[in-house]
């Protein structure tokens, strides 16, 4: 059950230190990334055309998107080659007793 905007999307254990894991929260698509043992949540939609960042590689703090190669940086978001110039959303995360919380929305956050 969700409280405060956050939601359980993963056990710690199903996410592979080099392999972005693809999640769903209600019509949000998020990527869950590994840089050295912190997990963030990134959109996982490109931000350039239509692609999933999940099918990207991730090599070190950046994601590369699968279809035109644009970098992303995971903990900010941020572009940072081209293609793409609009930087990601990105999602707290956190994790109690193994389970992987992201935060949609924050307290007051008039989105739904
Ligand atoms: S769709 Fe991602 S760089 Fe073009």
């Amino acid at each position: 059950m969700a409280t405060d905007g956050w939601h359980k999307v993963a056990s710690e254990i199903d996410v592979d230190p080099d392999e972005p894991l693809r999640v769903r929260v209600d019509d949000a698509q998020i990527a869950l990334c590994s840089v050295d043992g912190t997990l963030y949540a990134i959109d996982n939609i490109c931000t350039h055309e239509y692609a999933e960042l999940s099918d990207g590689f991730i090599e070190g703090d950046c994601i590369e998107c699968p279809l035109h190669q644009a970098l992303f940086h995971i903990p900010t978001g941020k572009a940072m080659s081209p293609p793409a110039d609009e930087d990601l959303t990105t999602y707290p995360v956190k994790v109690e007793n193994g389970d992987v919380f992201v935060q949609l929305h924050a307290p007051g956050d008039a989105r739904k």
